[in-house]
């Protein structure tokens, strides 16, 4: 039992200080358990075999009514435990909660089916994707528009439902650089299974250079402004699109863009402007409505404007 619980690793890896803490308890549990485990096996074992009945011997057992020492070691032992597991588990909720005062702040909001998250502190920057940089703790507000959500990334150990109506926290410490899935685990709808995002844990440094990236991106306009749009917001984690160098097949392939208005009967920048804030107005062949996060109509007019200029200029030089 006791190899089947420690040499298979059966936990993702750690990659946050909140994570660890949540270990510690899991596994101090874990090796309470286990050595209660042993102890009682032990003496089951041992009365099987000293006690057992002998061939022919028909007598009874000898008559016995408690044993005062015997009851009070198992009250006693078991208090002892699991109150040491209760403080234990006290101590580690309280710090997990704590958010030092220079932590980062981050806004979620979660919608069916997508995930967005803003930077308050680095200039109102939004992101699909949850850029966090390394050793800093990060304060999320969770917030939902429409159903009960709830944001989990295995690798940081916590889930936080995200509820209508009311704001959630949850604090991280990442501990690790990378890139973590980030996953809905509440039931909330037909696209509850691909409501999935990536935490993207960066040296302090990539995540400043990010985040003033990111910024030009609101300020400016035209196509680089554009690009950056394109990045932020995570379309090419859908869209293939050569100018950006994306190649995922989620949703339709961007460098079709014109032969896909051409199919609808619409000018190519009305129809890609149209196929941002309004996704299900016209839905590709091969594809199923209802995939594409509605929360682009919310972008800031410019930078839907630089999103739709890089579109249209940057795919036309694509497509050659
Ligand atoms: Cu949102 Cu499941």
């Amino acid at each position: 039992m006791a190899a089947v619980a420690l040499l298979i690793p059966w936990l993702p890896p750690n990659a946050s200080e909140e994570r660890d803490r949540i270990d510690f308890v899991f596994w101090f549990t874990t090796g309470i358990c286990i050595a209660i485990f042993a102890v009682v096996a032990a003496v089951t074992v041992y009365s099987f075999m000293r006690f057992r009945a002998r061939p022919d011997d028909d007598s009874d057992g000898a008559p016995i009514h408690g044993h005062t020492g015997l009851e009070i070691a198992w009250t006693a032992v078991p208090t002892v435990l699991v109150t040491a597991i209760a403080i234990v588990s006290a101590i580690v909720l309280a710090r997990n909660d704590n958010s030092p005062a220079d932590a980062l702040q981050v806004e979620v909001v979660a919608q069916q089916f997508a995930w967005s998250f803003k930077y308050p502190q680095n200039g109102g920057v939004t992101s699909t994707e949850l850029r966090l940089p390394l050793d800093r703790a990060v304060n999320l507000d969770l917030r939902a528009l429409d159903v009960i959500h709830s944001f989990w990334v295995p690798q940081f150990g916590q889930k936080q439902d995200v509820v209508p109506g009311i704001v959630t926290h949850l604090v991280i410490t990442p501990t690790k650089v990378g890139k973590f899935p980030l996953i809905c685990t509440e039931l909330c709808g037909l696209g509850h299974a691909l409501m999935r995002s990536r935490a993207v844990v960066m040296e302090p440094a990539q995540f400043k250079q990010w985040a003033a990236d990111a910024k030009k991106g609101i300020s400016g306009s035209g196509a680089d402004a554009g690009k950056a749009v394109f990045t932020n917001n995570g379309c090419g984690g859908c869209h293939t699109f050569t100018a950006a160098g994306t190649q995922s097949a989620v949703g339709p392939d961007l460098d079709q863009l014109p032969a896909d208005a051409k199919k609808a009967g619409q000018p190519l920048e009305k129809f890609t402007r149209t196929s941002i804030v309004d996704p299900d107005a016209y839905v590709a062949p091969g594809y199923a409505p209802n995939i594409m996060p509605k929360t682009f109509s919310q972008l800031p007019k410019s930078q839907l404007d630089a999103l739709v200029q890089y579109l249209v200029q940057s795919g036309k030089k694509g497509a050659k």
